[in-house]
Formats: structure tokens, C-alpha cells, sequence
């Protein structure tokens, strides 16, 4: 019997894999593919204090090997959320992690502490790091902001913070590096890169925001080399993301020292996806040997044996 649990800031996850935030709605539909009661944790598209429209279309466009989107977050707010989104999330199983974005110190203080007292999540995640939204502001990509931001979300709540990071920096080992000394709890690597297409039918962007951030398989090896290069650098847990499609992708991962995996643009393509990913990343924990699947986390590091 294979041991899938991981843990991460000491909520146990009783396997590794995760949606993405945003690319895995809780609803009737997605319950029909599979019973999400079998995901390692669940999470929501990020929400804002106050509903917001998100961005004009078109949103989304494909690329080879991966997804330009600028969805911009649109959101129906706090208040609606914990009233209807959050209990369907709590009574699934799997431990919730609630991705919350501010625009201000004070929205992140005033998210999370709401998070804390709604008592229906385990985690809360920082979502620092969306390249869409129309003020064009990543918190993540300066380390003075990045650093206040999850301080601000740390000191409101008592659950553990996990903090989002944006590829689109010099070196995202070293913010990760400014959000452990912040105090997050874990880190999640990476967001999606900024990039555009242009429609050459309308001589014009191809997207409503003009631009969007790139997903799927066409960034997994500059994401794994994210995970790859901060995993000695802090101690803190990491969730692995980046163009997972298969459950060598995210043996990949773990390898490189992930400690849990988050699924996304896969989950259009193949709603049961996460299962399949699950399902092997078991038989090849098995086959090779092992009885539980955290021996695998970071293994790449260690030097090859003669
Ligand atoms: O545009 C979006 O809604 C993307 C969000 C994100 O990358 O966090």
C-alpha cells in the first residue's frame, strides 16, 4: 500500500495533486468527471474584496503546446463567495485552500482574515502574481511589495499563508526566498508568463487585454528549473506548477523538489486529468520501489551514483 500523503505547513494532504487555481470549478459538471473528493486539496479562482468585471474578450487563445489567457480575475467578491462557494468547497473532503488577491495592504489583511474566521479553509493562498489586471501591478515582482503583501496576510490570519510567485522577475528563487522571510508558510511557482499574440486577420492583439500570461506544456522546463533551482534555497514547502499534463510531469516536479503539484491548462483539455495524474504518479512510486510518495521529493539533488 503506497503512502500518498504530503504535507504542507502542517496540513496533511492526502496526495499531492491539486487544481491550479482557475482552471477547476467545484460545480456539477466537473463532479460528473470524477468525485473531487479524490484531489489532494481544492482550491477556488481567486477572489477580490469587491465583485469586479475581469477583462473585456476575447480571453483566452491558443498557442502551440499551451494557452495565452487574460481572464483578469473577475470575481463576485467576498461577501458572496463565503456565502456560496465556500461551504460547496468545505463539504467535498479534500482540504480547501482559498486564493485570495488585494489591491491594498489593507484588502490582503482584510481577505485573509476573513478566510480565518469563516473556519471553512486550511490554507490561504496569495495570488501576488496574475500578469493581467489592468493597473499591470504584480506584487510579486518587487520584493518590498511582495514582502509587505504576505506580512500584511500573515499578521491577519492564523491559517498558513501560501504565496503565488510570478516567473515574470529576475530570479523568482530569491522572492521566494523575500516571501519565506515574510513568514508565508509555503510557496506556489509559477504563474504564468507574460506574452501576446497577434490575430492576423485583425492586423490587432489577438487578446481584449492585449496582453496575457502563457500556461501549458510550452513553460513546463523553464517551471520545473523554478522549482529545481528554489528548493535549497528555502525551507519552506513548494507546490509545483507549470504545463503538468501527465503524472511524469509531475514525478518531474516532485523530483525537483516539489511537495505537492498543481494541475492547470490540462484540466481543458482533459477534465480527468487530475485522476490520471494521481493514479500514476501511485504506480510509479510502487514500481520503483518506494512506499511512500514524499521520498521523492527533491531526489534530483542528490548526486548520481556510480
Ligand atoms: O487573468 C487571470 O484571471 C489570471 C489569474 C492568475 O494568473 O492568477
Amino acid at each position: 500500500m503506497i503512502d500518498m500523503s504530503v504535507e504542507i505547513a502542517g496540513v496533511t494532504l492526502p496526495n499531492p495533486v491539486m487544481p491550479a487555481s482557475g482552471t477547476y470549478e467545484v460545480d456539477d459538471l466537473h463532479e460528473g468527471f470524477f468525485p473531487p473528493s479524490e484531489l489532494g486539496a481544492l482550491i477556488n479562482k481567486t477572489i477580490f474584496l469587491h465583485p469586479r468585471p475581469g477583462n473585456p474578450p476575447p480571453r483566452i487563445w491558443e498557442t502551440p503546446c499551451g494557452m495565452l489567457n487574460s481572464i483578469g480575475i473577475p470575481s463576485e467578491g467576498l461577501h458572496k463567495f463565503l456565502e456560496e462557494k465556500l461551504p460547496r468547497l468545505r463539504s467535498l473532503g479534500p482540504p480547501v485552500i482559498v486564493s485570495i488577491a488585494g489591491n491594498s495592504l489593507q484588502e490582503w489583511r482584510d481577505l485573509a482574515a476573513a478566510i480565518d474566521e469563516s473556519g471553512s479553509a486550511d490554507m490561504i493562498e496569495l495570488d501576488l502574481s496574475c500578469p493581467n489586471l489592468e493597473q499591470g501591478f504584480i506584487w510579486a515582482s518587487d520584493p518590498q511589495a511582495l514582502a509587505e503583501a504576505v506580512a500584511a496576510a500573515v499578521e491577519a490570519a492564523k491559517l498558513p499563508v501560501i504565496s503565488k510567485l510570478s516567473p515574470n522577475v529576475r530570479d523568482i528563487s530569491e522572492m521566494a526566498v523575500v516571501a519565506e522571510r515574510a513568514g508565508t508558510a509555503a510557496v506556489s511557482m509559477v504563474n504564468s508568463y507574460l506574452g501576446m499574440a497577434i490575430d492576423i486577420r485583425t492586423r490587432r492583439p489577438a487578446l481584449g487585454n492585449i496582453t496575457g500570461g502563457l500556461t501549458g506544456p510550452a513553460i513546463r522546463p523553464m517551471a520545473l528549473y523554478s522549482v529545481f533551482a528554489t528548493f535549497q534555497k528555502i525551507q519552506v514547502p513548494i507546490i509545483g506548477i507549470g504545463g503538468i499534463a501527465t503524472w511524469r510531469d509531475a514525478v518531474e516536479f516532485l523530483l525537483a523538489g516539489a511537495t505537492a503539484v498543481a494541475v492547470g491548462t490540462q484540466n481543458f483539455v482533459d477534465p480527468t486529468a487530475m485522476r490520471k495524474v494521481i493514479n500514476g504518479i501511485a504506480g510509479y512510486v510502487e514500481r520503483a520501489g518506494f512506499s511512500a510518495v514524499r521520498e521523492l521529493i527533491g531526489l534530483a539533488h542528490q548526486p548520481q551514483s556510480a
